[in-house]
């Protein structure tokens, strides 16, 4: 039940468990063509989307390398773990970082940003959906800034926003975006995506970084050929063939709204429990997961020892501050209603007085409500 890896359904498991296959023979290639047929609009790109082999941290370093130079300035925000990782891979490849540090649970302002922003700076790494605080960034916005400035490429870690909430990367000018397989895609860990615009492509043949298995431009010849550059992870991508299928079939819109709907429900539930929620506002929320503020009494440990369940506590300085309910991928409103009970009873332990008919009344009402919950920048 953690913001990732997060549940992978039987027939992802199924579709894994079929023959391995050989990477450059037709079965293979059929897979991997229907993989490139089906990404890109749930990318909402026009543009291929690369599968990587390796984490998310992966496609990350690749953004950084394939299209920065050493000694070019970016501007990172960096609001929670990720942001300080992606500023931290900028600096190890040379690049000139001028980091916005955003307080934890608290969203970009864009006026840091913008005063930041100059011509000569050649990238914004901003993120959709900051798992470590569950704060989402206005990239919409952000982008409309960056753009403003004739040669700054727009970077986003959509690790936990792609096929969780919608990230239409055309349409708000993203010029590089990265994803994973173990969130939104309801698979195990091990892929990595990545989409960049024309200008971005056309920059990455002048960058004079040194690169080899992680050099975008291999891998989108290979996958024009409907191959990976190297040994595809072809078990994974059988995988996510299935799960492609599987959102093309009930409609990747009917998987965002249950996401907001389950994030607005734990939100609700939580302040019924009278838990302070890290992301105050309901504006800066990212429907991956909902954190809440926890002191020395309560008891996270139990959560796997008592209740036999996986919840994630706070990383860096969050560590013991804070646990993180998931809500994303292969979850239900009954799966999150579980998570949601075990909080209650760890509050009651730590001696705090919760009125479970009330919480699960709270959660349900939103849960059952026919309303839309998407937020109506997004809408
Ligand atoms: C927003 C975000 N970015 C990047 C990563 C790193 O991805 P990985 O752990 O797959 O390398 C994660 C992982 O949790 C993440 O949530």
């Amino acid at each position: 039940m953690s913001p990732g890896p997060t549940p992978v359904p039987n027939f992802a498991l199924a579709a894994m468990a079929d023959s391995v296959r050989y990477h450059r023979g037709p079965a293979f290639s059929e897979i991997m063509s229907r993989c490139r047929e089906l990404l890109p609009p749930l990318f909402g790109t026009k543009q291929e989307v690369l599968i990587f082999s390796g984490s998310g941290t992966l496609a990350m370093e690749g953004a950084i390398s394939n299209f920065f130079n050493p000694g070019e300035e970016v501007i990172a925000v960096n609001s929670g773990k990720f942001g300080a990782r992606w500023a931290d891979q900028a600096r190890v490849y040379g690049l000139k970082v001028h980091e916005i540090y955003v307080e934890r649970g608290k969203t970009v302002d864009l006026a840091e940003i913008e005063k930041l922003m100059s011509p000569n700076i050649r990238g914004l790494l901003i993120h959709a959906s900051e798992t470590s605080t569950g704060a989402r960034h206005d990239v919409k916005g952000a982008s409309e800034i960056a753009h403003r400035q004739p040669n700054c490429l727009v970077a986003v870690d959509a690790v936990t926003a792609l096929a969780v909430y919608s990230v239409p990367t055309d349409e708000w000018g993203i010029d590089i975006i990265v994803g994973g397989s173990q969130k939104g895609f309801m698979l195990p860990p091990g892929l990595s995506f990545g989409s960049c615009s024309p200008r971005a492509w056309e920059k990455a043949q002048s960058v004079k970084n040194v690169r080899y298995y992680m050099d975008w431009r291999k891998e989108r010849k290979a996958a024009e050929k409907n191959t990976g550059a190297f040994t595809s992870p072809v078990t994974l991508i059988g995988g996510l063939r299935s799960v492609l299928e599987y959102f093309n079939k009930v409609g990747v819109d009917s998987i965002y709204q249950k996401n907001w709907k389950l994030c607005f429900a734990s939100r609700a539930a939580l302040k019924k429990m009278g838990a302070t929620l890290l992301v105050e506002n309901d504006i800066h929320v990212s429907p991956a997961c909902t954190a809440f503020m926890i002191d020395e009494k309560f008891n996270a440990k139990a959560f796997p020892s008592i209740y036999s369940m996986t919840l994630a506590g706070g990383q860096d300085e969050l560590k013991g501050k804070i646990v993180r309910v998931g809500h994303l991928g292969y979850m239900d409103a009954w799966d999150v209603l579980n998570q949601l009970i075990a909080i209650g009873r760890l509050f009651e332990k730590a001696g705090r007085k919760i009125d479970f008919g009330a919480v699960v009344e709270t959660y349900m009402a939103i849960v059952e409500s026919e309303e839309d919950f998407t937020p109506a920048d997004l809408k």
